[in-house]
């Protein structure tokens, strides 16, 4: 007699937050879900599109995410502070929520057996120059360091630069300023952005999923924006030119030299491993210097995000 298969578990913190919410529905019919939030109406308004999900609420260190973490042979932990503005203010709370809990999960995870977890970075991570990127890539290397104290878990990082649309963006708030007609609040045009769509960081998150090693880092091979390009959808609007916050770059890196050299490229990623053998001989990876994403490319998100919205 055939045996019915239990659903694996996955754990996705964070999964209120634009991120968290496409992993849901990408993970929805695979695992059995618990989807982890802060926000109750947020979580039950989840919970009404993927009625079988089951809610943890609160914070990081909340029971309910311990109970979570036994249950799951996989955790996705996209929770963090990533406001660089509000980081630069806020260091402690930033430093508590993005390296701590990061760590202490994580940890939490390996010692109840969980065959995987997967930390979502970002390219403010390569050479830091805000209180943001320092707690990220601080994540990133105590991630490496539990891979050498337990070898039964697979710790990959997806380290990736800016979602177009997701919440906090600059497309939103111009979004929020255009709804309310206001004029759009522009740091400098000639600033660049690593970019992609949020269906291609799920993508690249899958990847990490489906290939990842533990002590990968995942770095998708993006395109970039610049402010300038990003204006011409607002082209209606009034533009105040308000110049750069601190602890911004005029320009972003998703990896730069000096950092781990070896590992393995395919056609959409590279994938950095220090326990790797063979030698990578990347360049700096500079938002400057990559393919700009088209004009028309930047429509048509904009249009699946307010198709999204609707
Ligand atoms: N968006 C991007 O462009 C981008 C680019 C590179 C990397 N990343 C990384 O990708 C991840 C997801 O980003 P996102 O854009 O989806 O973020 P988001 O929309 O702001 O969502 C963040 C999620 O984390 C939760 N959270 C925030 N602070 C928390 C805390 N102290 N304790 C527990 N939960 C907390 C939020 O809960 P509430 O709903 O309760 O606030 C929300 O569920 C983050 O790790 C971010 O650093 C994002």
């Amino acid at each position: 007699m055939a045996t019915a298969t239990r659903k694996k578990s996955l754990l996705i913190t964070g999964a209120t937050g634009s991120l968290g919410g496409e992993l849901v529905a990408r993970y929805y019919s695979e695992y059995r879900v618990f989807a982890h939030g802060r926000n109750a109406d947020k979580l039950l308004r989840l919970k009404m599109r993927y009625p079988r999900i089951e809610l943890v609420l609160g914070d990081l260190r909340a029971p309910g995410i311990r109970d979570a973490v036994r249950q799951a042979n996989l955790v996705i932990h996209t929770a963090a502070q990533k406001y660089v503005n509000l980081a630069e203010r806020h260091c402690f709370y930033t430093v508590d929520t993005n390296v701590n809990c990061t760590f202490e999960l994580a940890d939490l995870a390996a010692r109840h057996g969980v065959e995987q977890f997967v930390f979502i970075s970002t390219d403010k991570s390569s050479f830091p120059t805000n209180v943001y990127g320092i707690t990220k890539y601080l994540a990133e290397r105590l991630i490496l360091e539990l891979v050498e104290v337990y070898p039964q878990t697979k710790f990959v990082i997806c380290r990736f630069g800016n979602i177009f649309g997701s919440n906090g963006s600059v497309v939103q708030l111009w979004l929020d300023a255009t709804r309310r007609q206001q004029p759009i609040q522009v740091t400098d045009p000639e600033m660049t952005r690593f970019m992609f769509s949020l269906e291609e960081a799920v993508e690249a998150v899958h990847f990490a999923v489906t290939h990842g090693r533990s002590g990968d880092i995942i770095i998708p091979k993006m395109k970039s924006v610049s402010l300038r390009d990003l204006m011409q959808l607002f082209h209606n609007s009034r533009i105040e030119v308000i110049g750069r916050r601190p602890g911004e770059k005029v320009h972003e890196t998703l990896y730069v030299q000096g950092e781990i050299s070896t590992g393995y490229e395919t056609e959409k990623y590279y994938v950095l491993n220090p326990h790797d053998t063979t030698r990578l001989h990347l360049r700096d990876l500079n938002s400057a210097e990559c393919e700009r994403v088209s004009v028309k490319t930047l429509r048509h998100w904009l249009e699946q995000l307010q198709r999204r919205a609707a």
